[in-house]
């Protein structure tokens, strides 16, 4: 059976100038979702974007919000997410002391929850919570910065996770972030991954339709 692939592009690689066109093009693209990196200059040695430039795209598409928070102590800041149209927020296992309570504070406002794991961070960590979560974010560069190499050996933990998801009959969806193009994307799929981020091999393309479709048939053909 096939995988339910999803292509949450990245707006960090959009033209940044542009927001509006950029969104509005992978929106009519078939974007399945639109991925937004909030990075606070702490967690992550880089700042990206805030709150008023994710309440001012909110205006002008109806693409799922996917918000990938790059920043400490997330539990501060999840209601403001959530009140300007956040659909999901992944949070960093490592920028938090209390996981659950996090996962709990998203759900209690009709928000999807999801965990992520830095390279260094084994995901033997995270498996208490994947009962809770409704998508596990692997990440296959160091987070902080667009354009990096896809690191293949995060594919093991995509593999436990795949194999925990079944023995258990789980619900949770597998993203990966980080490097995903055209080269990599079927090594991702193959070892279990349904959703896939790729900024650079989105919107540095000219035809973000064929661009998509061709990630998409890459990601299939493995499944
Ligand atoms: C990295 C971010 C990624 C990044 C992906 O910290 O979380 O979402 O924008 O960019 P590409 O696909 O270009 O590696
Ligand atoms: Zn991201």
């Amino acid at each position: 059976m096939l995988n339910n692939i999803k292509i949450s592009p990245s707006l960090l690689a959009c033209d940044l100038a542009n927001i509006q066109n950029e969104v509005e093009d992978i929106e009519k693209a078939g974007a399945d979702m639109l991925h937004l990196d909030i990075m606070d200059g702490v967690f992550v040695p880089n700042i990206s974007f805030g709150l008023p430039v994710i309440s001012s795209i909110r205006k002008h598409t109806n693409l799922f919000f996917d918000v990938h928070l790059m920043i400490i102590e997330p539990e501060k800041y999840i209601d403001e997410f959530c009140n300007i149209g956040a659909q999901n927020i992944t949070f960093h296992y490592e920028a938090t002391s209390d996981v659950e309570s996090v996962i709990k504070k998203i759900h209690s406002r009709g928000v999807k929850a999801s965990i992520s794991i830095k390279p260094k961070t084994d995901v033997e960590d995270i498996l208490p919570y994947l009962e809770l979560v409704d998508m596990v974010l692997v990440m296959t560069v160091e987070p902080g910065f667009g354009g990096q190499k896809f690191m293949p050996d995060m594919m093991s933990k995509v593999k436990t996770l795949k194999r925990i998801k079944e023995e258990k009959n789980l619900n949770f969806e597998i993203q990966v972030d980080g490097g995903i193009n055209n080269d990599t994307i079927a090594v991702a799929a193959l070892a279990g991954a349904n959703n896939f981020v790729a900024g650079s091999a989105v919107f540095k393309e000219k035809d973000r339709f064929a661009a998509m479709e061709n990630l998409r048939k890459l990601a299939n053909t493995n499944n």
